[in-house]
Order: structure tokens, then sequence, then C-alpha cells
């Protein structure tokens, strides 16, 4: 499908369209939008992972236990990732990466606006680049006694782990503006 709304373009495309152009923009961040229960908040990812698994498109997430946005995910078991593409949100990367939803709504304090997703309730946001609309097969919190020492001492040290989420990627769309 293709439309023109306000010379927006939104395409659906193939869960790996672009896939070197998610990764490069990864480097520097991405958004991941959560919604549960009549709350929604964004906050910054550098770390995820797209392919195949269960021979289903899937995006692997890590999220820490102290984010707001964990409750959000646990309770929808949804959220969708937006990767900013031919503009600049990098100030807005910073600071969703550093404000916590706990504290303030980052929608309104940065002025990112929503855009509907297609197949979940959650929404991505209304910004040029790749919009993925994710659907929570696995979670696990990651166990530091299987973990490689020297990983555990550098990202851990703190106790504050990270719960892998393993999603289907159910729609892609780009954003063209
Ligand atoms: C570039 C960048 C990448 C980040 N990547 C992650 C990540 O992959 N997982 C994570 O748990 N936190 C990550 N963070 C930190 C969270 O975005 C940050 O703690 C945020 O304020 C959490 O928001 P929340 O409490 O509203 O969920 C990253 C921050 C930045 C700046």
């Amino acid at each position: 499908m293709e439309k023109d709304n306000n010379k927006t373009k939104i395409k659906n495309v193939a869960y790996d369209y672009g896939i070197s152009d998610f990764l490069a923009q990864l480097n520097k961040g991405a958004f991941l939008t959560t919604q549960y229960a009549g709350e929604n908040n964004v906050m910054t990812i550098g770390w995820a992972q797209i392919g195949m698994i269960w021979s289903k498109p899937v995006m692997t997430v890590l999220v820490r236990k102290s984010r707001y946005t964990k409750g959000l995910i646990d309770g929808s078991k949804e959220f969708t990732i937006s990767v900013p593409l031919n503009c600049d949100k990098q100030k807005e990367l910073a600071y969703c990466g550093t404000v916590s939803g706990k504290d303030e709504n980052k929608f309104d304090t940065q002025r990112l606006k929503l855009l509907e997703s297609e197949k979940i309730n959650t929404p991505c946001l209304d910004m040029p680049g790749l919009h993925y609309e994710c659907m929570v097969l696995y979670r696990t919190e990651i166990k530091l006694s299987d973990l490689d020492e020297i990983v555990n001492d550098t990202w851990y040290h703190d106790g504050d782990t990270h719960t892998i989420y393993v999603a289907e990627i159910v729609n892609t769309r780009f954003v063209n503006k």
C-alpha cells in the first residue's frame, strides 16, 4: 500500500528493507515506543537485531529493568521501533535516552507526533524512516551466572540487567517526506 497524505509517502515494505540503513542509524539510536493501559512512552535504544527465528521475521531488543518502558512492554506484549532516516532526530534521541517517562511525557516535551500502526495498538512515531510493529514472542532476563565475565563486569556491575525481548515483526513501513 502506498498513500499520499500531506506529502507524506507511507510504503509497506519487507521486514529487511533498508537493513543497512537500519544498522547505521541504530548505532546512533532509534526510538522504541510502548503503550499499555492508557500510558505511553518512548525511549532510545542502541542495541537490537533483525533476523529470522521460528520461521518468523523478528526484532530482538534489550531493555534494562530500571526502564519505565519495561513495565509497558511486559503489560502489552508489543512495541514499535522507529528509525529516523533522512531527518535529524539526534537531539530527541539523546533526550529520550536520558530522561525517563516516569518523570515526564517525552512525546509532549520533544514534540514527537504519533503515527497509527496498522497491525498493533501501539503507535509508531510520525517521522521519515523505517517503522516496525512488533509483537513479543519470548522474553528472558539475562542470567549473569551464564554470561561472559568481561561482558558482565562491563555492563552489569550495578545489577541493572537487561531483559531480552524477541518480537515478531508483523508490519514494516517506510515513511518518506
Ligand atoms: C544512544 C542510546 C542508546 C540506548 N540504548 C538502550 C538500550 O538498548 N536498552 C536500554 O535499556 N536502554 C538504552 N538506553 C538508555 C535509555 O534510553 C534511557 O535510560 C531512557 O531514559 C529510558 O527511558 P524510560 O525510563 O522512559 O523507559 C540508550 C540510551 C542512548 C542515549
